[in-house]
Formats: C-alpha cells, sequence, structure tokens
C-alpha cells in the first residue's frame, strides 16, 4: 500500500485529502496540532489507512520526534503533502499595527514547518514509489498575480517564501527523481477561507490529487499551480 503523510489534517483541506487519499488506497499519515471528532470518525471507518500524529509542524523537536517515530514504522513514503498554515485573524492589520514577533510565528509554521518536514523525512521519500512533495501554497504568494493586498504582510510573505523554497527543492531533489509542487488550492469553503468562499474543500482535494496522479511521474516545465491545474505565475 502507498503511503501520504499530510500535515494540516485536522483543517478543511487536510481533512478532505485525507479522505481522497484513502479513497484512492492509500495509508495516510495525519500530522496536525489537535485532534477533533471529524478525525476520530475517520480512524474509526478506516483504522487500517489512517493514523494520526499530533505534531506542531513549527517546533523542530515536535517534527523530528515524529520522524523518529515515523521511520520506526515505515521504510518509505510516496508523497508529502504540507497543508498546516495559519492566518492571524489580526494578519489583516496595516503597517503601523503589525505585530512583528507573530509574524515570526506565521513564518516559523508556514515557509518553515514545510522544511522541517521534508529535512526530516526525506529518507523516507527517497525510498518511495511516487517520490512527491505538494506544498500547499496560496495565490497570495505570488509577486505578480496576487490580490491587491495592502496588509497580510505575514500571510503573504510566507506563502511567498514557501514557492521560492519549493523551487529550491526542485532543483536539489531532481537527481532523486524526486518532484515538488507548489498549488494555490482555490479560495476554499474552511475556517481559514470562510464560509462564502466559493470552491469546497472537496472539490479542492480532488484536483490537488489529480494534479499529484499527473505529476508525479513527471515534472519538467513549471511547478506552481492552481488546483484546477491551471499554470500559475510567480
Ligand atoms: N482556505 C483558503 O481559501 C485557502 C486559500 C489559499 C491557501 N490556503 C492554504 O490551504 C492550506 C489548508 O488551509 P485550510 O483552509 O484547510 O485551513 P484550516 O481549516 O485553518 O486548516 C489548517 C490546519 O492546519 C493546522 N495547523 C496550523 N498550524 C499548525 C501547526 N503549527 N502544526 C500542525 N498543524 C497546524 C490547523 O490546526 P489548528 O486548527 O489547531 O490551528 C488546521 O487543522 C493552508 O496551507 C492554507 O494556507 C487556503
Amino acid at each position: 500500500m502507498k503511503r501520504v503523510l499530510i500535515t494540516g489534517v485536522a483543517g478543511g483541506l487536510g481533512l478532505c485529502l485525507a479522505k481522497e487519499f484513502i479513497r484512492k488506497s492509500y495509508f495516510v499519515f495525519g500530522f496536525d496540532n489537535e485532534h477533533n471528532d471529524k478525525l476520530g470518525l475517520l480512524k474509526a471507518e478506516y483504522a487500517d489507512q489512517f493514523e494520526f500524529f499530533r505534531v506542531n509542524t513549527g517546533e523542530d523537536k515536535a517534527v523530528d520526534n515524529a520522524a523518529e517515530m515515523l521511520k520506526k514504522k515505515i521504510d518509505s513514503l510516496d508523497i508529502i503533502i504540507n497543508a498546516a498554515a495559519i492566518l492571524p485573524p489580526d494578519s489583516a492589520n496595516l503597517l503601523e499595527d503589525f505585530d512583528i514577533s507573530q509574524a515570526i510565528e506565521v513564518f516559523s509554521v508556514n515557509s518553515l514547518g514545510p522544511l522541517r518536514i521534508v529535512k526530516s523525512l526525506l529518507p523516507l521519500v527517497k525510498n518511495g514509489e511516487d517520490k512527491l512533495i505538494v506544498n500547499i501554497s496560496s495565490e497570495a504568494g505570488s509577486m505578480s498575480t496576487h490580490c491587491d493586498y495592502i496588509n497580510r504582510y505575514d500571510y503573504c510573505m510566507s506563502k511567498a517564501a514557501l514557492n521560492m523554497q519549493s523551487i529550491i527543492l526542485q532543483r536539489y531533489l531532481k537527481p532523486d527523481g524526486i518532484k515538488i509542487l507548489a498549488v494555490h488550492p482555490g479560495w476554499v469553503r474552511t475556517r481559514m477561507g470562510g464560509w462564502d468562499a466559493p470552491v469546497l474543500p472537496g472539490d479542492s482535494a480532488k484536483g490537488i490529487a489529480k494534479l499529484a496522479d499527473k505529476y508525479m511521474h513527471d515534472l519538467d516545465a513549471g511547478i506552481y499551480f492552481d488546483y484546477d491545474g491551471n499554470t500559475r505565475s510567480w
């Protein structure tokens, strides 16, 4: 059975991604800093395809410990999907009220969290069949096309940094056959996206799974996509 690790698995998109990959017969390892009833139900229904680990991806030690636990259980991982991220409510503040120390936490989770995960689990991905890393980015990280924000420094900058990280990783890991995707999941109806967002998390998850299928074997050109497969400009 192939294996996928999904961070932010308790969230709106992460949970739908977990369900989608279970449907595709993967074993799903889910990381999140919180457990919830929905994860409990998923585990009850798919005990042989799902396991949850409480992990704060913003902390080095937490990620290292979880990686060590995982390495004792399995020797390969096919896909990593980095979906954990935060968008603090006061991210919308203008410069005058911008909270620098909070921004450091946003960077630690949104930009460095995915790198922590990849760094600590790379040996498993090298042994995997699919050899794919999906960084859930955002249009907010695009320099050329992102919405006309005059605030949200922390979130937009953190996703731009994640995009740059995806480019560097793609270059570095190409000789090992590992592919990286940076994906804007759409404006998704979740706690982060709000309940007026037009894209259902299940539809976004299906699109992302389709992209994974398409690019896991070959990825030569662009790596920044919308969930529906359109190439995005950096
Ligand atoms: N929704 C949108 O419209 C939209 C648009 C563009 C990009 N995105 C991206 O899509 C991804 C999924 O977002 P979503 O809409 O599903 O948001 P969400 O419902 O808020 O889910 C995010 C999940 O990540 C978890 N998380 C946050 N910090 C974490 C940490 N340090 N360690 C472990 N888990 C952590 C959250 O747990 P807690 O609840 O405990 O914090 C939550 O379960 C994110 O990367 C987001 O930036 C979303």
